[in-house]
């Protein structure tokens, strides 16, 4: 199979198409199209009413650009819950995507314990705004090795965001269903990305979702937190590209 020419990286939460700036450069350098949107809410999309929020609608969103866009489908990655957004695409519109790329996220829907954090963040945000947010995911989503300039960057991008983009998001996020019985049936080739030091979405469950695959690729990043992608951008572009170029 010929390389695909148009990929697709959906963002995670709470930051918009701007973590892709090293992805995208890199990809566009060796002429592939690279499409980052930004999901409803975040970075310079308005927010969508919150009970049109959900996992399937943003997928569904994503389904319009592409078949508004080019050939209609792409290699598509997503990080984190732009994986859960993927995966509903998957879901409900298979045929668009033509490689998959999961980093640093999973298939499972949350626990108990998951869903109370996220409703919690659902009730303060109104009140105290989004720096506490930021606050509090930072030091979640880099290793304790990540460079204060990132730190500051990462922290600048969350606290730029749309509050009802962020309490829109979690509660889509906390209402999603479990797609694991999804990696079993991918039938397109698969990579998963993980950091080795990723605390949200741990290597141990990158490498669970991987074994599920049947055309599954796993790959860790030594030294990079949650936020692989920009804490190690050479890595994870080599990955990318090796994988791209395997099609
Ligand atoms: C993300 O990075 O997108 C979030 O950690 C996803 C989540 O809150 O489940």
């Amino acid at each position: 199979m010929s390389a695909p020419q148009t990929i697709l990286l959906l963002h995670g939460f709470p930051l918009d198409s701007r973590m892709w700036t090293p992805q995208r450069s890199a990809l566009e350098g060796l002429g592939y199209r690279v499409l980052t949107p930004d999901l409803p809410g975040f970075g310079r999309r308005k927010p969508w009413p919150r009970e049109n929020c959900s996992m399937e609608s943003f997928a569904d969103d994503i389904h319009r650009l592409l078949r508004a866009d080019t050939g209609g489908s792409a290699a598509v990655g997503g990080f984190s819950m732009g994986g859960y957004v993927l995966l509903a695409l998957l879901r409900r519109h298979p045929e668009v995507v033509t490689a998959v790329m999961l980093m640093d996220t999973h298939a499972a829907a949350d626990t108990p314990q998951a869903r109370e954090n996220r409703r919690n963040m659902i009730r303060a945000v109104p009140e105290s705004g989004v720096k506490p947010v930021a606050d509090a995911m930072v030091p979640r989503l880099l290793s304790s090795t990540a460079p204060a300039e990132l730190r500051r960057h990462v922290f600048a991008m969350i606290c730029s965001q749309n509050p009802a983009g962020i309490v829109n998001a979690q509660e889509a996020m906390a209402r999603r269903g479990d797609h694991t019985d999804l990696l079993r049936q991918l039938r397109v080739p698969a990579l998963v990305v993980v950091g080795q030091e990723d605390v949200l979405t741990p290597p141990a469950t990158a490498r669970a979702m991987c074994d599920q695959i049947p055309a599954g690729r796993l790959v860790e990043i030594p030294g990079a937190g949650h936020l692989a992608n920009l804490e190690a951008p050479q890595a994870v572009n080599a990955a990318i590209v090796e994988f791209l170029r395997a099609l």
